[in-house]
């Protein structure tokens, strides 16, 4: 048997040894790291789930014509399911896979889900992005749409989104589809104000990923003695989240320590910005085809739906 914690533990000491030390942002998503997503969601500067709600209040009566109702929706980063509702709406499916790192907060969710469409064959899958994607083992082949939202494959640098896009195309025959929001370039200034709000909420949800590093291996990080740093790296197109050492401190868990000087950073996160004809691309390299996008005016975000 392996223990899910002990691999999680080994990873994060590996990680955490190298020379350019991180954290894999799925750590972010412990109860109190997805409460504090959401509130990210709600936040002024952060532009991303608003304007791909907006998006699919303009487009989504067209988008679901496109797909046939009946069959199954696969949500990848289902969260707090409230897209589902949405998209259920829209399109009308027999039966939904929600796909969630975090369980607690996922089963939460798809109580309220099931709640408000009693007669949707419901699904729970607890599930990392970055494994294997095992589907229950009964689930039809026929019409399933895999949905991606919130621009979450931003998260993945291009050969593992290229890797994941490849994964997801496995799960659908070929009558089925794949709807993805992706976040798009744009004035750096915007960009890094979403990663940088006034109210702190982004720092903490960065911070708060050393909480949950400390339960899960046992580390002492003192949060205190980290500040948030987010930045725009414009050569890789893509925001940098770091947590960066305020004073030299020595960080020890089970078996090991390192000493992080002060100005070092540990790097918790990259959120990759397209351009929709060079993702078009990307996607088409995974075997998903004819690729229809629809965005809002200011073309800040982009939702996509593709097929094999
Ligand atoms: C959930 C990966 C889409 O990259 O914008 C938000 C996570 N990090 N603020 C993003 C996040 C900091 C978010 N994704």
């Amino acid at each position: 048997m392996t223990d899910p914690q002990a691999t999680a533990t080994r990873e994060i000491i590996g990680d955490l040894m190298r020379q350019d030390a991180r954290i894999a942002p799925k750590y972010f998503y412990d109860a109190c790291g997805s409460a504090l997503f959401e509130d990210i969601t709600h936040l002024p500067e952060y532009y991303p789930t608003r304007t791909e709600r907006a998006i699919m209040a303009t487009h989504g009566a067209a988008i679901g014509r496109k797909v046939s109702a009946g069959g199954t929706v696969i949500e990848l980063g289902a969260g707090n399911c409230e897209k589902a509702r949405t998209l259920c709406k829209l399109i009308r499916p027999a039966r939904f896979v929600a796909v969630d790192i975090s369980a607690d907060f996922l089963h939460e969710a798809a109580a309220g889900l099931r709640a408000a469409f009693p007669g949707l064959d419901f699904h729970v899958v607890v599930a990392d992005l970055t494994a294997e994607l095992a589907m229950p083992s009964d689930l039809p082949w026929q019409h399933r749409l895999v949905f991606y939202p919130g621009s979450s494959i931003g998260n993945f640098d291009p050969p593992a989104a290229l890797d994941l896009l490849s994964r997801i195309r496995r799960l659908v025959a070929e009558d089925g589809g794949l709807l993805i929001g992706i976040d798009l370039q744009k004035e750096v200034a915007v960009l890094e104000a979403a990663y940088n709000d006034a109210a702190g909420v982004t720092a903490a949800f960065n911070l708060n990923v050393l909480n949950h590093v400390n339960r899960l291996t046992g580390s002492d990080f003192a949060l205190h003695q980290w500040h948030h740093r987010a930045f725009f790296n414009t050569t890789e197109s893509r925001i940098e989240m770091h947590l960066e050492a305020t004073t030299d401190t020595r960080v020890t868990w089970l078996g090991g320590e390192r000493l992080f000087h002060c100005g070092e950073r540990i790097h918790t996160e990259n959120s990759y910005k397209y351009r929709i004809e060079d993702f078009i691309e990307l996607l088409d390299s995974a075997g998903f085809h004819n690729a229809e996008a629809w965005t809002d005016e200011k073309r800040w975000f982009a939702v996509i739906l593709a097929r094999p």
